[in-house]
């Protein structure tokens, strides 16, 4: 980990114009800079670059974040590689790991070489074992592929590791979870009698096990527990076979098991890893859409299969892209990859990867299931059902295009469901469709907050026509997202907001939580948004400021103009809460009358109430 003062100084020192101007032609249009974006084909320049926010941001496939993430897109490096070449071309020097606070790197180190040990005598008793090698021949493997992964055995016995420590009793082993301790602080080997499939981080460093019994046996599948080296949630098992055949191929394929990804290797499918017995998590996704830009979560076709896909599909909404593509590939209900590929062969395999079923319409299938939309009732629950998913959609032409689909599956119009999603902000001034001109920075500036680019609709309907608008509608904005956005431009106004008031129950109010705790303690950095999103980058509040954040690219920064915005949503806010307490109240009155206290709650409502709003006047006048 670097800590994060190293990363804010570096980000405070570089500036992401210069940066960028390195690898693309900018050209100054206003405040901002703009370029051809090179995340995805295009004729006119919608990627834009801000000096005053540090920013940069795509209109056109949503891509955007900080000098860090450019170079982390831009040239495919991870988040530490990219740091370090930024700092080089500032002369900064990183500081080793070893002085961050929270992370013992002497520690994990010794871990490190403690499971190496392990993974080399597996391996090695695996030649010895005759029982094992046939299990491993019985399941159609080769020698070569069993080295390519890795893979060993643990011998029966209690204490078979005791061939391979020195020190049996070392207390790395059992923090490795290679052994156990029963109550009378006996040691014994976790892993005894088993297939041992090592798992590896990034880095080839093996980090933990999997153990399959020979033939039936429970559990069938025995896991390293988590360690200061393994984490579950973060790693994938075959990542470092696979990461040459993604490249070669441009697509990694999740599967569910370890043998999958194993036998799917032996069939030459190289470019499978799998999920650790957990569920994808952000960590997984974001780590795949890093390495490639299309990924394939591949199932087994019954139910619980569904299930998982419905969850992979779930985590993997914040983390889209319009240049990235996620799919889904159920198996026959009688197979996993494993025996599909085995069954069929890979060219078999190979084609109903390319039949894999796209997000969307993955998406839209299990939104429909179960509702008959020849009702009113059902097409209004579809959409109902609908808007939580498709709002966390962090691709904006996706979630448009998404957007279309539903209103036509529900018999609305498209406007209608961007109403109802609450995506439609006040419109802009309706404005003429511009051809294609080489350079236009004026193009979609409305684009992601999902209300539509004039270029995309002329798009689709015939070029240069400008398309009825409905009338600008005002939506009831909610006040809590208009918050975070005003506080991501100005983070000294987190200190202003009333802590107690902000939900703890949606995103938008925990990430305004948690800016204003770090700022009670000086740590929310103020210069700029990319500084901003790096200060949250791999924490819970990073997809929620990445998506609003892309609906500020093009606002300008100007605090006279947003300080009454701010106040006037402070203000809406909390008389939002106070008339939803008067409501309850009331209701619970009408039904059953109040006791003292809640009748005296009431009353300090209605008068805080109407306190509230001669501020307002004033403040209006
Ligand atoms: P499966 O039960 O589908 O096993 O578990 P599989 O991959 O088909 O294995 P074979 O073909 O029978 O050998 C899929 C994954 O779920 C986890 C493991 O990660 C496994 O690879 N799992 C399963 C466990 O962790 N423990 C278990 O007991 C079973
Ligand atoms: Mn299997």
């Amino acid at each position: 980990m670097i800590p994060q003062s190293f990363i804010q100084d570096l980000l405070a020192r570089v500036d992401i114009v210069e940066v960028i101007e390195r690898y693309l032609p900018l050209k100054k249009g206003g405040a901002n800079y703009f370029a051809c974006c090179p995340f995805h084909g295009e004729k006119s320049a919608s990627f834009s670059v801000s000096p005053t926010k540090q920013f940069y941001h795509c209109f056109g496939c949503g891509v955007h974040g900080s000098a860090i993430s450019f170079l982390m897109e831009y040239n495919g490096l991870g988040f530490i590689d990219a740091v370090k070449e930024l700092a080089g071309t500032v002369g900064m020097e990183v500081p080793e790991d070893d002085f961050t606070p929270n992370r013992d790197r002497a520690k994990e180190q010794s871990l490190t070489e403690v499971m190496a040990q392990a993974a080399r005598f597996y391996k090695d008793q695996l030649k010895r074992s005759p029982v094992a090698i046939d299990y491993l021949k019985g399941r159609g493997l080769t020698g070569e592929i069993a080295a390519r992964y890795g893979l060993g055995y643990a011998p029966e016995g209690w204490q078979a590791l005791q061939a391979a420590f020195s020190d049996y009793s070392a207390a790395q082993l059992l923090e490795c979870g290679l052994v156990l301790e029963n109550e009378q602080n006996r040691r014994y080997d976790r892993f005894r009698d088993r297939i041992m499939f090592p798992i590896q981080d990034q880095r080839g460093n093996v980090i933990g096990f999997g153990g399959r019994v020979l033939g039936k046996g429970e559990p069938k599948y025995l896991n390293s527990p988590e360690t200061p080296i393994f984490e579950k949630g973060r790693e994938l098992y075959g990542l470092v076979q696979a990461r040459q055949a993604v490249r070669e191929q441009e697509c990694v394929l999740v599967v569910e098991g370890y043998m999958d990804v194993v036998g799917l290797a032996q069939f030459g499918v190289g470019n499978a890893v799998a999920t650790l017995g957990t569920a994808a998590t952000p960590h997984h996704i974001q780590k795949l859409l890093r390495l490639t830009d299309r990924v394939v979560f591949c199932f087994d076709g019954d139910a619980a299969g569904r299930r998982a896909a419905g969850r992979a599909l779930e985590v993997s909404l914040e983390h889209l892209a319009d240049n990235k593509t996620v799919s889904f590939l159920f198996l026959p209900e009688e197979h996993d990859p494993d025996s599909f590929v085995r069954a069929e062969g890979p060219d078999a395999f190979r084609t109903a990867m390319t039949r894999a079923q796209p997000l969307a319409e993955f998406l839209l299938a299990e939104l429909r299931k179960d509702i008959d939309l020849s009702t009113a009732e059902g097409c209004a629950r579809l959409v109902h059902e609908a808007k939580p998913l498709i709002t966390r959609i962090a691709a904006p032409l996706l979630r448009l295009q998404v957007i279309k689909m539903l209103a036509e599956a529900a018999g609305f119009t498209q406007a209608e469901v961007e109403t109802a999603f609450g995506l439609k902000s006040a419109a802009p001034p309706p404005r003429r469709f511009e051809s294609d001109r080489p350079f236009n920075p004026g193009f979609p500036r409305d684009f992601s907050d999902g209300s539509g680019g004039g270029r995309f609709r002329g798009g689709r309907r015939g070029f240069g026509k400008e398309l009825p608008r409905l009338a600008p509608r005002q939506t009831p904005s909610n006040p809590v997202e208009t918050l975070l956005k005003l506080v991501i431009q100005h983070p000294v106004w987190a200190a202003r907001l009333p802590i107690d008031l902000l939900p703890h129950d949606t995103p938008e109010g925990l990430a305004l939580i948690a800016m204003t705790d770090a700022m009670s303690v000086g740590d929310l950095p103020t210069h700029g948004l990319g500084a901003l999103l790096e200060h949250y980058r791999d924490t819970p509040h990073a997809p929620v400021l990445s998506r609003i954040s892309g609906q500020l690219a093009d606002t300008p920064l100007d605090e006279a103009m947003l300080e009454p915005q701010f106040n006037d949503t402070l203000y809406k806010l909390e008389s939002n809460l106070i008339e939803k307490e008067i409501n309850t109240l009331n209701a619970r009155a009408r039904e059953s009358g109040l006791e003292p206290t809640a009748r005296r709650r009431l009353a300090e409502l209605l008068s805080t109430k109407e306190k509230l709003k001669t501020r307002a006047k004033v403040s209006d006048s």
